[in-house]
């Protein structure tokens, strides 16, 4: 059973009128659970945490004192996104900065689609979970007084996002969360583990759908290596993003969308999935650069630098009233539109102005990037173009992380929390990482007793194979990237159905994550698809600029009748909503 609509996005009552659906063209075929060998062992667990970024190990932290926590995580614990995070983390903190300031410039980056609720939650619990981020460990990038350096990103209005190390502000996070999980002796960490489906709950037929712990396979021999089963009381997702499935990104080999591809097979809603936020200044490598890019920071632009174009013009000013501080998706638009009006497909950060020891302190990382390619950001201009960097959307929660699904919760990047809306701003994911982690932890307070899982998983197994990775991530990139329409989409949609009858036959790790990448490809472009027109991170050639009729939540789940099941909930009316003239 697929949980209907709007129980968790709130829905008010209003007359808006639903938006026709299109006719969807033929979508690839989805199994409903990847083929994998019977586990060969069970463990018992109060709360299992897929993913070990910064939603994963605060989820384990908080979750501590609820009993065994087993954290899962793909590879090693620190392979994840949040490792690579390199602007900072924003909250309130600076003088003339206000709570109301923050909430204001997130709507209005979320492009209409922000969950209000939630905004504040993130931007008034926000300071509190920095401040236990500190006492963990983590050290902020400090002046001589000993004051936080504060920097602005795009579409922040005042100073307040902190950073470690000058650009590696995710790896001084991650370094100091792994350090306090691995100090606990109470947590156990399981790596180089795949988590490879969500188990399905016994329940009753008057209840809702649930889940009783995941399947998950563990590289390595012996007693716990193979397939395995682990049951728990609560299964907290933090499995970050889906960058891997386009050709070019910021996210690391691991961001092939195992979270939320497995939410879905298991009927868990997807809420917002068409919002894919490209970022507009990655390391430009040459057109036949492929999987992980270096990040050049918008930090570099908050700190000073400009964008310039093939003909030497600085074009974003006149074009927003923060220039190139304005919004991720304006920033992004507008360098592809300069791009295919030169027909070249990168333009440039100017960053010569910060001289070369503001360089090397303040963006080691990128200073470094660039200086392996022989790009001196000091002296010369920087190359950049823009790749799939975030999830806007994501597994569906309320603003406690609790999931369509009983006994499943989801945080950071995986999740659709209503934070983010239409397009995230700059620096608000590792503040929702901790927000959010720890709420789940105090809604756990509460959490039921173990379910049983069914004697036999009824669902339909399937496995396509690794082979079709690379052909999938460039037709996402061409058809279903930062510029879509209907035709492209539909050329899309053949194209992925074409790939996926390629079906594996030997389990593994590359064939699930293709599985994986496949659904999760899948899903966004039916959504991008449905969504007729353009706001945020969504930006469809075929019709400009924003629907009134469209401003809502589009909601997705698989079923075992219709394959992906669709619903739009109409969002309510926000008291920031720019006019859709950008
Ligand atoms: C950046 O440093 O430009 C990225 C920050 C973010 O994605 O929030």
């Amino acid at each position: 059973m697929v949980p209907d609509a709007a129980s968790l996005t709130s829905s008010p009552a209003q007359a808006t009128p639903l938006p026709p659906f299109p006719q969807l063209p033929p979508l690839p075929s989805l199994p409903r659970r990847l083929s994998a060998e019977p586990p060969g062992w069970v463990r018992e667990v109060d709360v299992v945490v897929v993913g070990s970024g910064i939603a994963g190990l605060t989820a384990a932290l908080e979750c501590r004192h609820l009993g065994t926590i087993m954290v899962v995580t793909k590879d090693e614990v620190a392979a994840g996104s949040t490792h690579w995070a390199q602007g900072g983390i924003a909250w309130v903190q600076a003088e003339g900065d206000t709570v109301e300031q923050h909430i204001d410039d997130t709507l209005v980056a979320g492009a209409g689609l922000c969950i209000e609720e939630a905004v504040r939650v993130l931007v008034t619990e926000g300071p509190d979970e920095v401040a236990k981020l500190i006492n963990r460990g983590a050290e902020f990038d400090r002046d001589l007084a000993g004051e936080l350096e504060l920097t602005r990103e795009g579409g922040h209005k005042r100073h307040r996002i902190a950073h470690a190390g000058g650009d590696a502000t995710g790896a001084e996070i991650e370094r100091a969360l792994i350090s306090a999980v691995t100090a606990d002796r109470g947590i156990e960490i399981v790596e180089h583990a795949l988590v490879l489906d969500l188990i399905p709950a016994e329940v009753d037929p008057d209840e809702a759908p649930a889940v009783a712990g995941v399947t998950l396979h563990v590289l390595g021999e012996g007693t716990r290596g193979g397939v395995g089963a682990v049951h728990a009381r609560a299964v907290v997702l933090a499995t970050g993003g889906i960058g891997q499935i386009y050709a070019v990104t910021t996210n690391p080999p691991v961001s092939t969308g195992d979270g939320v591809a497995a939410a879905l097979r298991a009927g868990a809603r997807l809420r917002d999935i068409e919002f894919i936020q490209f970022h507009p200044t990655v390391l430009y490598l040459g057109p036949g650069a492929r999987g992980q890019l270096p990040l050049v920071s918008e930090a570099v632009r908050g700190e000073g630098g400009q964008l310039i174009n093939s003909r030497g013009e600085r074009f974003m000013v006149g074009k927003h009233e923060l220039a190139e501080l304005a919004p991720r998706d304006v920033v992004a638009k507008q360098i592809m539109k300069e791009m295919a009006a030169a027909g070249v497909d990168h333009v440039y950060v100017d960053g010569r102005m910060l001289g070369e020891e503001t360089w090397r302190v303040r963006f080691p990382t990128i200073w470094h990037s660039c200086r392996q390619v022989g790009i001196n950001p000091a002296t010369d201009l920087i190359p950049v173009a823009p790749a799939c960097h975030y999830f806007c959307g994501g597994v569906e929660t309320n603003i406690d992380g609790a999931t369509s699904l009983s006994g499943l919760y989801a945080c950071g990047e995986v999740a659709s929390s209503g934070v983010h809306g239409a397009n995230r701003l700059a620096s608000n994911s590792l503040l929702e990482g901790l927000v959010f982690a720890r709420r789940i932890a105090e809604r756990l307070q509460d959490v039921p007793p173990p379910r049983r899982p069914p004697a036999q998983d009824p669902r339909k197994p399937g496995l396509i194979d690794r082979s079709v990775v690379p052909a999938l991530q460039q037709a996402m990139s061409r058809y279903a990237g930062g510029l879509r329409d209907a035709a492209g989409l539909d050329r899309c949609a053949a194209e992925l159905a074409k790939l996926a009858q390629q079906t594996a036959a030997e389990p593994g790790l590359e064939s699930w994550e293709a599985t994986n990448m496949m659904a999760v490809g899948a899903a966004i472009l039916a959504s991008a698809r449905l969504r007729e027109e353009s706001r945020g991170a969504h930006w469809r050639d075929d019709f400009e600029g924003r629907r009134e009729a469209w401003r809502g939540h589009l909601l997705v789940a698989q079923d075992d009748q219709q394959g992906l099941r669709h619903h739009f909930v109409p969002a309510p009316p926000m008291s920031v909503d720019r006019r859709p003239d950008r």
